[in-house]
């Protein structure tokens, strides 16, 4: 689909994403600019449980394969 990832992936930019979508990794971790990260719909609970596991994780952190 055309999520984050695959989008990044497309384009060339060098994103991980270990688990390809599953949500069984958090290498597909991005952080998400000011004026989008509001748009985007809640994390699920899932997400949330894989971004507690991301390194540097901050306010505006989500997992690309999760953002559509
Ligand atoms: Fe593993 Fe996104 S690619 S959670």
């Amino acid at each position: 689909g055309d999520n984050v990832l695959y989008l990044a992936h497309k384009h060339g930019i060098d994103l991980e994403g270990a688990c390809e979508a599953s949500l069984a990794c958090s290498t597909c971790h991005v952080y998400v600019s000011a004026a989008h990260f509001d748009k985007l719909p809640e994390p699920e609970e899932r997400e949330d449980d894989m971004l507690d596991m991301a390194p540097m994780l901050q306010e505006n952190s989500r997992l690309g394969c999760q953002i559509i």
